[in-house]
């Protein structure tokens, strides 16, 4: 059977040649695109969607000092946990709906005295409803951040996501819409709110450009993009080229030119990755009906979304059927490793769901062959 895998990321010979040789104005450039595709005047490129999160939060902490709390989804990206606990804010989990986002019946019933701010993130880019959560901060004056790390250029309800609240955040990493390279190789923070737009630039402009080198391009490419060809000498490589020196990149820094001239190339094809996945996500939804044992997550209409997630029994481990799939030549992805939902009671969906699910390669440009051929092994494996 033919191999199947989870693309990271959308890459042709623009964008190696732009990493290697990366054009003047590269940052400047991207930036104004970034403005035209987001309709915001006020945007500062840095190297990851978590330190967004963290300049938000700085903001945030000094306009009202007396509260300490983050609400956050249940399900949700480690990056995210991370950059609260460095901000020496507290997480308090709010459980997910069955489509993954935040429930927002269950914000409704939440105390709010102590709520600094409230992250309100579209999973893998099912957009939450934000005009109920946004009349929720003006009622009980908590802050919002509008999390569109997933997604760039998808319009809700007539509005840009990541244009609500009081800030917005993207992230550039593998796997999201645009990719700039692996984890820390871009991000953006977009103000929303005009009172927040001085004090923002101030964090910002204290951060150092990242450096990222061309050593951690050349990683990203071997290991993700080239995964399946790379992977017999992946030993060699990793015996005799050390894997980069990562310490200086993940911390907080501003966007450089090499990845701002990768997001150039990204940006250029950003129509045809949106329509090509909206495509292939199509076929799985009209294919799976022929499957009466499989079933999506997610409730997709005609949504983008950079990650299909199909339910697996509650008898079968994620584990088992990631082998039994991998033994079958297709790779798939487990859900995110959710140890912090664990650790806080009153998740019962996030915990219930993330046990039992997986995600199947939606690779732009498969056919109904590809996904019919998927899902009958899918459907085997799980029955
Ligand atoms: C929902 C969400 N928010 C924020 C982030 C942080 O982005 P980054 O990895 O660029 O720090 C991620 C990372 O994947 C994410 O999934």
């Amino acid at each position: 059977m033919q191999h199947y895998k989870i693309q990271y990321a959308y890459w042709g010979m623009g964008e190696f040649f732009a990493a290697l040789f990366p054009k003047r104005g590269a940052l400047e450039n991207f930036h104004s695109k970034l403005k035209s595709i987001t309709h915001s005047d006020n945007i500062i490129l840095l190297n990851s969607g978590r330190t967004a999160i963290r300049i938000a939060l700085k903001v945030m902490k000094s306009s009202n000092p007396d509260r300490k709390q983050v609400i956050v989804p249940a399900f949700s990206c480690d990056a995210v946990f991370e950059a609260i606990k460095a901000e020496g804010l507290e997480i308090r989990l709010v459980d997910v709906d069955e489509n993954l986002n935040l429930s927002i019946d269950k914000l409704k019933q939440q105390n709010f005295d102590d709520v600094l701010a409230v992250v309100a993130e579209h999973c893998f880019g099912l957009p939450l409803d934000m005009e109920t959560i946004c009349a929720l901060s003006a009622k009980h004056k908590f802050f919002v951040i509008d999390d569109s790390a997933h997604i760039q250029k998808i319009k809700y309800r007539g509005r840009y996501m990541g244009g609500y609240g009081d800030f917005g955040i993207n992230s550039f990493a593998q796997s999201k819409t645009m990719v700039g390279g692996r984890s820390s190789s871009g991000g953006a923070l977009i103000i929303n709110n005009p009172d927040f737009v001085a004090s923002a630039h101030k964090y910002a402009q204290e951060l150092q450009e990242s450096k990222n080198t061309i050593g951690e391009f050349i990683f990203f490419v071997w290991v993700y993009l080239w995964e399946h060809q790379t992977r017999a000498i992946r030993h060699y490589f990793t015996t005799f080229f050390r894997r980069p020196d990562t310490s200086q990149i993940v911390g907080m820094s501003r966007m450089n030119s090499t990845n701002a001239a990768i997001l150039l190339c990204q940006y250029e094809k950003l129509d045809k990755i949106i329509e090509g996945k909206k495509h292939v996500v199509q076929l799985y939804k009209k294919i799976a009906n022929e499957f009466p044992r499989i079933e999506l997550v997610q409730k997709i209409s005609e949504h983008y979304i950079i990650k299909l997630n199909f339910k697996i029994p509650t008898n079968m481990s994620v584990e088992t059927v990631f082998q039994a799939l991998k033994q079958e030549n297709i790779q798939a992805r487990r859900p995110y490793d959710i140890h912090w939902t664990k650790e806080y009671p009153n998740s019962e969906n996030a915990n219930a769901i993330a046990d039992h699910m997986i995600e199947l390669p939606t690779t732009i440009g498969m056919t109904e062959h590809d996904v019919r051929s998927i899902l009958t092994v899918f459907q085997k494996v799980i029955s």
